[in-house]
């Protein structure tokens, strides 16, 4: 029996899973573990169960000695330092394929919305400010025929594209070393829709020289990651009139605090971060995240690694 620290619980039966197995401590707080209690939890823990709102640097492995698996529930992995996993040996996981076509509905959602204005016909009719049908009240964008641009065609990116050929969407990506130049996909697209991991190399892969060159009418979509965006200048974008409209699943930061300048922004939806955000995904999730790390306890290869080499160091 190992002893582990989960910092959530968890939809479905997987945590009871996970107990009949092991000695388990479950943070009970709805929000993330401040980083003392986190640290407390995992210092004397064999397996972390983590979500991508913990902070798991190199100074919390440091401080976790008998620590030897990790298992983010999430597709991404940038909350946790993946190099200093490895310099230890241990294994981190995470969940794909089991969210990618939540996901993909959530991004096509914010794309349909932001093209017909759903946000601000909601307003306008619980302001009381439905006016009688007209011919040029809240005009959107047509879908078919418009180019989508993807940015990062991995499994989500597949999954939206595969929606937007029903909507007779053009689709065009960037992909490291594949596709159009990012710059060409800027210059060409009417939609945007980002879907690579935040690594240092895509952190503010969208700024102001990226986002001056999209088309003025353009929209743009994240459901990836928020530092992938540079928020000040999407800020600008959208005041400035350079794009046409964001819709935003994740932002920097998050949550945004009330009042964030973004947030008075015009052509803008944020929701927040919702992409995986239904029932069979969270509980699937759930099941993959400690089947990850129920494996990695037994000294058997996770189901979804994301650092396979970190147990070749033997
Ligand atoms: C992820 O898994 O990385 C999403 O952002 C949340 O499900």
């Amino acid at each position: 029996m190992a002893r582990c620290f989960v910092t959530r619980g968890l939809p479905g039966g997987a945590l009871g899973r996970l107990s009949e197995a092991h000695d388990v401590e479950i943070w009970p707080g709805e929000l993330p573990p401040p980083p003392e209690d986190l640290l407390a939890g995992a210092r004397v823990a064999e397996g972390l169960l983590c979500l991508l709102t913990d902070q798991v640097d190199a100074a919390l492995i440091d401080a976790c000695p008998a620590l030897r698996a990790i298992s983010n529930y999430a597709v991404g992995t940038d909350n946790v330092d993946l190099h200093a996993a490895g310099a230890r040996g241990i294994p981190v996981g995470h969940t794909p394929d089991v969210l990618t076509e939540a996901t993909a509905d959530m991004t096509f959602a914010l794309l349909l919305a932001a093209a017909r204005r759903l946000d601000e016909g909601a307003a306008a009719v619980r302001a009381g400010e439905w006016l009688p049908f007209g011919p040029g009240w809240l005009l959107g964008r047509d879908l078919s025929g418009a180019t989508l641009g993807i940015v990062g065609m991995g499994r989500i990116g597949r999954a939206v594209a595969r929606r937007a050929e029903g909507f007779s969407l053009r689709v065009v990506h960037s992909t490291r070393g594949s596709g159009l130049p990012l710059e060409e996909l800027l210059q060409t697209s009417d939609f945007v829709s980002l879907h690579c991991p935040l690594t240092p190399e895509t952190h503010h892969l969208i700024g102001e020289r990226e986002l001056r060159l999209m088309k003025s009418e353009a929209v743009l979509v994240n459901t990836a990651r928020g530092p992938v965006v540079d928020t000040a200048a999407l800020t600008r974008a959208l005041h400035e009139g350079w794009i046409g409209g964001a819709a935003l699943d994740v932002t920097d930061p998050e949550p945004l605090p009330p009042g964030h300048p973004l947030l008075d922004a015009p052509n803008l939806l944020v929701v927040p971060h919702l992409g995986s955000a239904t029932h069979g995904a969270r509980k699937a999730m759930a099941d993959l995240a400690v089947d990850n790390l129920l494996a990695a306890l037994d000294g058997r290869p996770m189901l979804h690694c994301v650092n396979p080499e970190a147990l070749e160091q033997d």
